[in-house]
């Protein structure tokens, strides 16, 4: 296996004058621009919880709104992630867009969504996906993909009138960053990356070396 390959990063600069004294302006518009781009799943972003003993776990979900500054993003209140949140509600959220040779690392503090705003969100997702949500009970062991798919027909006969209410146990997190780094890579792995660490009068942004 060669695992050697190198790219050399070269799309494009970041200074800290590009930079708005804001830097959830500079999140928005780099997630703008990725779903411009076209690229699969442009609001990917790896999310970091830490269960009881201390340990990190990390999976991938989808970024769903920017709303007053928080990354709000849906699951299972009961799965792994959720349970770690609801016990410790401290994340990381790092996302990498490939195609801009572009990272953004945030850690912040979780709350839930309202219930209000999960039901909306909930509304809008296609029947399918609402019914799989009462179908699955995440992250927790099943026999078989024959049983995964018996519960999601149970649950299509228990909503047939095709009325899916969203269960009590799925709704959304919203993550406000602390901290947020911005990455752009440069030649010669001179990358540039400034870190913004919030204060109480705004942002702190420095220059870090790569
Ligand atoms: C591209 C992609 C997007 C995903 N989006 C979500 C999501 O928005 N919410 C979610 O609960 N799981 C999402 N998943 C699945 C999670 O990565 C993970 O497998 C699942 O949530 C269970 O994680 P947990 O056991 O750590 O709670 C996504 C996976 C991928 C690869």
């Amino acid at each position: 296996m060669d695992l050697h390959s190198r790219t050399d990063y070269d799309k494009g600069t970041l200074n800290m004058a590009d930079l708005d004294d804001n830097p959830w302006t500079t999140l928005e518009s780099w997630v703008q621009q990725a779903v411009a781009a076209g690229i699969q799943d442009p609001t990917a972003f790896h999310l970091t919880t830490l269960d009881r003993d201390g340990f990190p776990h990390g999976r991938v979900v989808l970024l769903r709104d920017t709303r007053q500054g928080e990354l709000v993003f849906y699951t299972n209140y009961e799965s792994e992630k959720g349970q770690d949140l609801l016990a410790n509600p401290k994340a990381g959220a790092t996302f990498f867009w490939p195609h801009a040779d572009r990272q953004i690392r945030i850690r912040g503090t979780v709350t839930k969504v309202p219930a209000a705003e999960s039901d909306a969100y909930f509304g809008s997702r296609p029947v399918a996906s609402r019914l799989g949500a009462w179908a699955s009970d995440q992250s927790r062991v099943v026999a078989s993909r024959e049983d995964l798919d018996a519960q999601f027909q149970q649950a299509k006969s228990k909503f047939s009138d095709g009325v899916v209410p969203r269960p009590r146990h799925w709704g959304g997190f919203a993550l406000r960053p602390a901290l947020m780094e911005f990455w752009q890579g440069r030649p010669s792995r001179l990358h540039d990356r400034v870190k913004c660490v919030r204060t109480e009068n705004g942002w702190n942004l420095t220059r870090l070396q790569p």
